[in-house]
């Protein structure tokens, strides 16, 4: 058995190259998912579970580097040298980092490197996923006008919530829609929808904040929803890391998922959802000081 993929039904196949293997038994006890044990003198793949992953792990973690692990779009030829120590980022660099991004709402007229963006998606693809591999995709929107293009298709989306739930259609919805999701429309959604309309008719985009790129983060419904959320949050850091201003965009995928032939346009397979949208570009403005937040709760203790 193997776990589903919008692509990949297999399930990844080991290798071992019996003459080097020491049995040293380092990559069964890193197996996460448990598939592999020493049997007969030999490292062997158990038909256990839902199967082999592909993560690759056994693979990494092979001192003798006498492991394989094919299919699921994994190959030995993926396996890359780490970092030196030295190369890798620190506590303090890493904090620094996240200190110091900020929202970007307020782009400059410059256009973004196609080469910048593909570097920007190299490292968000460094990300954990639920199961591998990545059942998310990416699409690049690059350009002033072609992001406005699509703003102004999101801001028509808008134009049609906002017919839908009129202030006496969403009151009569209320009883079907409990309170919580009722308040969310009355008291977020249809202001937002406004505000949006409103801006664009001033010549304003306030849903991509007129910036010169977009990446949208898309996930299959074989995986979920916080793997492409999670490949966005990577790639927003991989930005800020590369000089890029960015603005995580929650505002305008509702509106493409329920707009099917947007999505093909933009060449997101049937069924995939789109989950964010990451603005990129240079920022016009430039912050004096951070600031300190705190989660809702933080508690140590255990259970009660
Ligand atoms: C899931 C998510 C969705 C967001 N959606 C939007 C959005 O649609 N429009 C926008 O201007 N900002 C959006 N933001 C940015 C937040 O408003 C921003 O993170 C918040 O104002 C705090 O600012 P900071 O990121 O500079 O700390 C979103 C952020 C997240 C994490």
């Amino acid at each position: 058995m193997a776990v589903k993929h919008s692509l990949y039904h297999e399930t990844g196949k080991l290798s071992v190259d019996r003459e080097r293997c020491t049995l040293c038994g380092v990559c069964v006890k890193n197996c996460g998912v448990e598939v592999l044990q020493i049997k007969d003198k030999a490292v062997q793949q158990v038909d256990a579970g839902f199967g082999c992953i592909a993560c690759g792990h056994c693979m990494m973690v092979c001192p003798e580097g006498c492991i394989t692990v094919s299919g699921r779009n994994l190959s030995a030829a993926d396996l890359q040298p780490l970092p030196p120590q030295e190369a890798r980022a620190d506590a303090e660099s890493l904090k620094a980092l996240f200190i110091a991004r900020r929202s970007v709402r307020r782009f400059s007229d410059q256009p973004v490197e196609p080469e910048l963006l593909e570097q920007v998606i190299a490292m968000a693809s460094t990300a954990p996923m639920g199961i591998p591999p990545w059942d998310v995709g990416v699409v690049t929107i690059n350009g002033f006008e072609e992001v406005r293009g699509l703003a102004e298709e999101v801001v028509e989306g808008y134009q049609g919530v906002l017919k839908l739930f009129r202030p006496g259609a969403l009151k009569m919805m209320r009883p079907f829609m409990g309170q919580a999701r009722y308040e969310q429309f009355s008291d977020f959604i249809v202001p937002l929808a406004h505000k949006y309309i409103d801006a664009w008719e001033e010549g304003r985009d306030t849903v991509f904040w007129g910036a010169p790129a977009v990446l949208i983060f898309h996930y299959s419904a074989y995986a979920e929803e916080p793997d492409a959320v999670i490949a966005c949050t990577y790639a927003m850091l991989a930005a800020e890391s590369l000089g890029l201003g960015s603005c995580v965009i929650g505002g305008a995928p509702p509106i493409l998922q329920r707009n099917k032939a947007l999505c093909a346009r933009l060449g997101i397979p049937p069924g995939n959802k789109p989950a964010l949208a990451l603005v990129l570009g240079s920022s016009t403005v430039p912050f004096k000081r951070g600031i300190v937040r705190r989660f809702s709760h933080e508690q140590s203790a255990g259970l009660q």
